[in-house]
């Protein structure tokens, strides 16, 4: 496995211009990028920049978002997942895949446009991990 920067840090939220708020009131935030929607995922979407990472904002969007459970149970939203980066999405799921850890579906694009994947936060001592591919043009 080789283990690449933290792309971004994914937070649940019930509203996306609440959280922007706090992101840039409290927090100083200056960079927030525009929320958009990912249908196929059931979220919308939000990143904001920190000096050296992202928060991902995520908001449910339908009524079978994936988000309102985790909402259910932290109505305040919260840490919902992390994202590190690898250079090959394909090896990194065989890694995980030979280590026994259990992946949720097959790799596909992401909110940044690059191949994903997530791994079953029961593996992951207790966190949901989302896999991504370095982005070619960044970094
Ligand atoms: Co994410």
């Amino acid at each position: 496995m080789k283990l690449g920067r933290l792309n971004h840090i994914g937070v649940a939220t019930p509203s996306i211009p609440d959280s922007i708020a706090h992101w840039r009131d409290v927090m100083g935030a200056t960079k927030i990028h525009e929320p958009f929607d990912m249908p196929v995922q059931g979220v919308k979407v939000c990143f904001v920049d920190t000096p050296n990472t992202q928060i991902e904002l995520i908001e449910p969007l339908g009524a079978d978002s994936p988000i309102h459970g985790f909402l259910a149970k932290n109505p305040l939203g919260g840490q919902h997942h992390v994202c590190f980066e690898v250079p090959d999405i394909h090896a990194a799921k065989a890694e995980f895949e030979a280590m026994g850890k259990k992946v949720l579906g097959e790799p596909r694009i992401g909110a940044h446009g690059t191949l994903i994947f997530f791994v079953h936060p029961k593996d992951m001592g207790g966190m949901l991990t989302e896999i991504m591919e370095t982005p070619k043009e960044a970094h």
